[in-house]
């Protein structure tokens, strides 16, 4: 199949020319696309050979990218919600059995196909907020069976929805009922089985742990991710959310993709991820909703140039926001973040942050995975919320949605 996506106006993330208002637009220009990857971008290209496809003029981006979801769960917390309005904190809860666990038993009370069921419509509407990718957490299962149970049905919603899924095993994310004084007994459980299992099915392409006081400590997480890497994952961190453990410094110096929420980040660590190359994934609906006061240092991210992305880590219990320009929105307006820092957030850095190295831009060699928008310009991406500007949705060069 040989396309030519004629009249668009492009914003295409490729380059990093600085416009008068931050982004570089190039209007009347033409994306060609060859099996679903773009071979040419630019204006007045020949057209010969090709099918042609006007974009009417339309603000044309990369599809959006959502690089931390835990889309995956059963039941709700909305009496939780209620709770920390009466006082009681996040930590308050989880030490009650809350949190988490709670939507771990009810995950793992559901079955595969419920919780494929119950996943549709949060993928449904992310897509129509413009997402073309989205990655997909474990994490409520926290058995062998329910972790696979939980990653089959990440994987399932793409049989369903037209979106591109990625997944990351979470079976460190707390620890289970069943290992509640034997912490390392559940890590060696994670290494030595849970790890080499998704690994033999494929069913994971990264590996992710909460680092934290609640949580795991640094040196578990480092034992996790030895085994992750041995077996070929990428790795990633919940770091430095609720307090600074150094966890996002270890996290990158072992390669991590990406450490994400960072409110409580040092200039050590920030530093830490300038060297290796790790994006700082901010996630402001979690901030936002647990009301937290401390913000991820963006000041320091910015002098030691270090790639931001945004993402809704959509979940049950502090972040049940299923919009990612909603988080861009909330990454300008509570963490300062520009326009054009959230769009990087959301496609190219997102891409980095996702291990998604065919796509976040519009480029020779890129996936043709772009969103349509009847937008004047590429800031109101962040800046009404609730009107679905989106127009049309490709994948691989596709249209998907309408
Ligand atoms: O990204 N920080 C830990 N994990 C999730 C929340 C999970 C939950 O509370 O269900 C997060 O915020
Ligand atoms: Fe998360």
């Amino acid at each position: 199949m040989r396309r030519m996506f004629t009249h668009c106006r492009l914003v295409s993330m490729h380059t990093d020319i600085e416009q008068a208002d931050g982004f570089e637009v190039l209007d009347n220009a033409m994306i060609a696309v060859e099996n679903g990857t773009v071979i040419a971008v630019g204006r007045g290209l020949s057209i010969d050979g090709f099918e042609c496809c006007s974009l009417e003029n339309r603000l044309v981006t990369p599809g959006l990218i959502d690089a931390h979801t835990h889309l995956v769960f059963a039941g709700n917390r909305a009496k939780e919600f209620e709770q920390r309005l009466n006082g009681a904190s996040y930590q308050d809860i989880a030490r009650a059995g809350g949190g988490i666990l709670s939507t771990v038993k009810a995950t793992r009370e559901s079955s595969l196909e419920h919780l494929i069921e119950l996943a549709i419509p949060r993928a449904k509407a992310l897509i129509s907020d413009g997402v073309t990718s989205i990655e997909i957490k474990s994490g409520y299962g926290l058995t062998v069976a329910d972790e696979l149970k939980m990653l089959r049905a990440a994987k399932a919603i793409s049989e369903h929805v037209d979106i591109n899924i990625t997944t990351t095993l979470l079976a460190a994310h707390t620890l289970p009922p069943e290992y509640q004084h034997s912490a390392d007994a559940y890590i060696e459980l994670v290494c030595n089985e849970m790890i080499p299992s998704v690994a033999a099915e494929s069913l994971a392409d990264a590996v992710d742990v909460f680092c934290e006081t609640m949580a795991f400590t640094p040196a578990q997480m480092a034992r996790v991710f030895e085994s992750a890497l041995k077996h070929g994952l990428n790795i990633k961190g919940h770091t430095e959310q609720l307090s600074n453990q150094g966890g996002s410094a270890l996290a990158a110096s072992m390669g991590a993709l990406s450490v994400d929420h960072i409110e409580y980040l040092d200039e050590i660590g920030v530093k830490a991820l300038a060297e290796h190359n790790t994006v700082a994934t901010l996630l402001p609906g979690a901030f936002y909703f647990l009301r937290e006061t401390q913000k991820p240092p963006i000041d320091l991210l910015r002098a030691h140039q270090v790639p931001m992305a945004v993402a809704t880590d959509f979940n049950p219990g502090t972040s049940p926001f299923a919009s990612l320009t909603l988080m861009m929105n909330m990454a300008s307006t509570l963490f300062g973040l520009t326009p054009k820092e959230t769009l990087y957030g959301a496609t190219r850095h997102a891409a980095k942050a996702a291990g998604l190295h065919r796509k976040g831009q519009i480029a020779v060699g890129f996936d043709a995975d772009f969103s349509v928008w009847n937008l004047g310009s590429p800031a109101e991406l962040s800046y009404q919320i609730g009107l679905s500007p989106l127009h049309s949705r490709y994948l691989k060069g596709v249209k998907t949605h309408d």
